[in-house]
């Protein structure tokens, strides 16, 4: 990859405000009734046998207290008064936020919390039905999740807060670097086993409290509002001390597996809504003894409400002496065509291509569509050097929710040198598209929600052709491009 080929994170952008989409998919509601976990319906869904399983598998992740959603979904008192809304949501597949289309390419992902046509379809019986309990005791005993402003990865070894930055009730959005950066206090280098980001809202002595807009919606009376979140991205870097003052980790790919040690630094782009994230135990990314985190960009958005913020990284580390099969980058596939994005006003379906070669073989670990809140649906497809080619993946985009989707291990794209991937976007600049502002506004390239971009963010390892070998005889299936033509 050549340095034209790669972004700096620095213009990656950050989620917009929340907002409905009326698309329900109704055909979805015609399946017949499934019990969860049966293959047939023998009784009227209720929600102890149907609804909570369901619900505690795919929802109370955030629909809990503390969780970062709305509302609490978890016993049926608090359950029942949104029944109609909770199978309008899943039948639209807004909820839970997971938008990979189910129709093309590959399934299997870590994490998935999607419902599948059956689950929905039980959902909305249940809610047609009047939304009945059932008998307590066919309840799967309750899920146990952190306390409220706990850590989901559990207690972290190392916790770096950034500065505090003051935002106005009432101001533009701002973006910009967050200084001084903080040091990590590490003496050593450590591999990251996991990493959490989140917010911390605080008072004038640094004490942590929750804003008066945020107590109100967790109260439960208040509408979903993801205006209550101050931080809409950070951009998180680690820089060894001894390393130049502007040698941010550049967050993208390097020209072969030789280089990427330095490449392996820690550095992330956090996103509203994203999750905690966790390494697989062969991939090493690193945070370097003697080393500060740099906040290269932090966008931040006022709630109505004066508040001190600040970025909380809470990191649990392998134990010393482990070492990584590989090491993982990360970067930005963008196709070099972002600066020429043209999307007049009103246009409900515009589409962009572009192209990205792939210089050294590669494991994609992860599919991260990026585009603002005009982008409606992403695909990446794989030309391989023996032109085969192979749709890898589609998804629907909410700007609302920037998702990293990853995939399992074993199901990862090994992606071959000489690989062209193929970006595609859909953007909907029009009224039909909830998320667009003003739909009058042509849209160009730019940092803000309601310019737009084009972007894959994904996490890759780069392999040497020996790793790269070893990688595809370790898959039950012939990976294509290991096909011949005449084969096609
Ligand atoms: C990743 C976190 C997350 C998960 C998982 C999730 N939700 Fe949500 N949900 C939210 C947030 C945040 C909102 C408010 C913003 C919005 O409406 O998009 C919300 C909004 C909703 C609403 C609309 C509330 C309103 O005011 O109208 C419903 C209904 C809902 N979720 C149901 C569900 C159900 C059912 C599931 C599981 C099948 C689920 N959610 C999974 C975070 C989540």
């Amino acid at each position: 990859m050549t340095p034209a080929e790669i972004t700096n994170w620095n213009e990656a952008a950050c989620v917009g405000v929340v907002s409905l989409t009326g698309l329900v998919l109704s055909g979805l509601l015609a399946v017949p009734v499934p019990a969860s976990g049966q293959t047939e319906s023998s009784h009227p869904a209720t929600f102890s046998k149907d609804v909570a399983p369901i619900l505690q598998r795919s929802c109370e992740s955030c629909h809990r207290a503390g969780g970062g959603a709305p509302m609490a979904l978890v016993s049926y008192a608090e359950v029942r008064p949104w029944a109609r809304a909770i199978k309008a949501r899943t039948a639209a597949r807004e909820m839970p936020p997971w938008f990979v289309d189910k129709n093309i390419g590959i399934q299997r992902f870590k994490d998935d919390p999607s419902l599948s046509d059956a689950e929905i379809a039980a959902i909305g019986a249940w809610a047609d039905a009047g939304a009945p309990q059932g008998d307590p005791a066919d309840l799967p005993p309750p899920r146990q999740w952190p306390a409220a402003g706990g850590w989901s990865i559990g207690t972290p070894d190392l916790v770096i807060s950034s500065p505090v930055s003051t935002v106005e009730a009432l101001a533009p959005d701002w973006y910009g670097m967050v200084n001084p950066p903080s040091p990590t206090g590490l003496t050593k280098d450590r591999w990251i086993k996991a990493v959490e980001i989140k917010e911390v809202i605080v008072d004038d002595d640094g004490n942590e409290v929750v804003p008066a807009v945020a107590a109100a919606a967790a109260g439960g009376a208040a509408r979903a509002d993801l205006n209550r979140s101050v931080v809409h991205h950070s951009v998180i870097n680690a820089r060894r001390n001894s390393a130049p003052e502007d040698d941010v980790h550049p967050n993208s790919g390097g020209e072969s597996a030789a280089a990427e040690r330095d490449l392996s630094l820690f550095g992330i782009v956090h996103e509203l809504g994203q999750n905690a994230t966790v390494f697989p135990d062969y991939v090493g990314v690193m945070l370097p003894g003697d080393s500060v985190l740099t906040y290269t960009n932090i966008h931040l958005h006022s709630i109505g409400e004066r508040v001190h913020v600040r970025v909380d990284t809470a990191f649990k580390f392998h134990p010393e002496g482990y070492e990584p099969k590989y090491v993982q980058t990360s970067g930005a596939q963008s196709g070099g065509f972002e600066l020429e994005l043209d999307i007049p006003g009103g246009d409900a379906n515009v589409f962009r291509d572009g192209f990205f070669r792939v210089t050294s073989p590669m494991i994609l670990m992860t599919f991260e569509p990026h585009l603002h809140s005009s982008g409606k649906r992403m695909c990446i497809e794989a030309i391989y050097p023996n032109n085969m080619r192979e749709m890898l993946n589609c998804a629907d985009y909410n700007h609302n929710w920037v998702k990293v989707y990853v995939y399992e291990d074993d199901a990862a794209p090994l992606l071959p040198a000489g690989t062209v991937l193929h970006l595609l976007a859909w953007y909907d600049n029009s009224p039909s598209n909830p998320r667009v502002s003003d739909p009058r506004n042509w849209k160009g390239w730019g940092n803000r929600s309601i310019d737009d971009m084009f972007y894959h963010l994904p996490r890759m390892i780069f392999l040497t052709e020996e790793q790269f070998e070893e990688e595809v005889a370790a898959r039950e299936t012939p990976p294509l491009f290991a096909a011949t033509q005449n084969q096609q």
